[in-house]
């Protein structure tokens, strides 16, 4: 199978008139009639009637050239016409087992369906729970609080042994979230941050670069990562678990701090998921070493899994504090460490566009686990975009939130009941970890 060596726009099998409707939908949105769009084209008018009606079908150069008159993408129309843009069919190539969801997640406009345009563009919509979210909305609101705030100085104004879980995702490389690095992202230019090339059009995530961190900077973060910990420590009632995304660069220092600062190295989850990042050639010599890949294509991301200490025995510790192990799936299934995951949906990062949102699916289900008897505290300190405290609403845990940014804190103010409501993986939540009321969970 080559896709590569197939011509760049080979015809798939036609999909029907949406790309016609697609089509009639841009022109009349510009504000074209038939006549005014066929003359920019110069082509005849029966001809664009034709191609909307579905009647006929285009080259990509004239899927090109209409594009560029109307101001649009064309890989959309592209796709909808049945041809595969030549960087999806290069991923289709290079990944063929992961193809489909490198696609879903992360270029889901990519997605050639046949439903109607109305059908798709509802189906875009939040697949929001309308019913329950108004059903639910005390509730859940009851369930949580969030602070626009630092959580070191929240941390140490908290009571000791208030919180029972931490699940949080921190600023890996410390760089990343200074107001500086923040401005080089919100700008779209260096940096820390790297902002992949654009897919046809479509431009990517950015990704933090954790390889240019010097000597320094590492010794900066272990010493950020000792500070926090003592303070998390403090908070934390014994047998408490502490869940830590982090990435294989750098986990080693985060553990060491956390070790030194009095918690137990549990393991480690792996998050299974299939990113763009790393697999690469060397940089402006990837002819001559073809054969060559700089660091591994990264395929999973490890969290630390830490303990305080139990007082006494774990079932005794459960009693007292409620904590000390791990919530189990069911009674057939423990929790594993090893989860299968995906990038975050574009559904959620278009409600939580935050730069390192975790997704739903995932978080749901290490969020449930940290409370073993379903009873206590969340706390994320670095909330970012609130995946973690919308994860604990969707199953029915309290929660704190804590975000140092602004602008990010405004995006999970709106952002958490949203999530929260989702159906991921276009199923319910569970009904072990269903919604609960607040006062289900004391
Ligand atoms: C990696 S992101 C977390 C993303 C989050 N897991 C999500 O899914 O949206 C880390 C967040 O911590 C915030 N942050 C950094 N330092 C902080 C501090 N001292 N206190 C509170 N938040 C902080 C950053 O602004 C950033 O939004």
């Amino acid at each position: 199978m080559s896709f590569l060596g197939t011509r760049q726009s080979q015809p798939v099998p036609s999909v029907g008139g949406e790309f016609g409707e697609q089509l009639r939908t841009e022109r009349l949105a510009k504000g074209y009639s038939l006549a005014d769009l066929a003359q920019q084209l110069a082509v005849t008018k029966g001809y664009l009637s034709r191609l909307e009606l579905g009647k006929a079908k285009p080259a990509p150069e004239m899927i090109d050239r209409i594009a560029k008159a109307l101001n649009i993408d064309s890989s959309p129309l592209q796709v909808l016409a049945g041809y595969l843009p030549t960087d999806v069919k290069q991923i289709l190539y290079r990944h063929p087992v992961e193809a489909p969801e490198l696609l879903r997640e992360s270029f889901g406009e990519y997605e050639v369906s046949r439903e109607s345009t109305e059908q798709r563009r509802k189906n875009q919509q939040p697949v929001v729970r309308t019913a329950e979210l108004g059903h639910t909305a005390i509730r859940r609101k009851d369930l949580y609080e969030i602070v626009h705030g630092d959580c070191f100085d929240w941390m140490d104004h908290r009571d000791p042994g208030s919180v029972h879980a931490v699940v949080t995702d921190p600023p890996y490389g410390l760089k990343e979230y200074t107001p500086e690095e923040k401005q080089k992202l919100r700008r779209g230019r260096g940096g820390v941050w790297r902002i992949p090339p654009t897919l046809d059009g479509y431009t990517r995530s950015p990704l933090p670069r954790f390889t240019v961190l010097t000597a320094e900077d590492k010794a900066e973060l272990k010493d950020f990562f000792a500070r926090w910990a003592t303070k998390v420590f403090r908070v934390l009632v014994p047998g408490g678990h502490v869940f830590i995304a982090t990435n294989p660069l750098v986990s080693h220092l985060v553990y060491v701090a956390l070790e030194e600062a009095g918690f137990e190295k549990r393991g480690e989850i792996i998050r299974l998921v299939q990113t763009l990042r790393g697999g690469d050639r060397p940089k402006n010599a990837h002819k001559e070493f073809e054969n060559v890949t700089v660091m591994p294509r990264s395929c999973w991301e490890p969290w630390g899994l830490f303990r305080k200490p139990c007082e006494g025995r774990v079932q005794d510790n459960l009693r007292k504090w409620k904590t000390g192990g791990l919530r189990r799936v069911s009674d057939e299934q423990p929790f594993g460490d090893v989860i299968k995951s995906y990038p975050t949906r574009r559904i959620e990062r278009d409600l939580a566009p935050h730069p390192s949102l975790k997704p739903q699916a995932f978080m749901r289900q290490i969020v449930r686990a940290a409370l073993p008897l379903g009873e206590g505290i969340v706390l994320d300190p670095f909330m970012g975009g609130g995946s973690t405290i919308a994860a604990a609403c969707a199953v029915g845990y309290r929660s704190i939130g804590i975000e140092s940014d602004p602008e990010y804190y405004q995006v999970a103010v709106q952002a958490i009941p949203q999530l929260a409501a989702l159906i991921v993986n276009g199923e319910e939540v569970p009904p072990k970890a269903g919604i609960r009321s607040a006062r289900d969970n004391h």
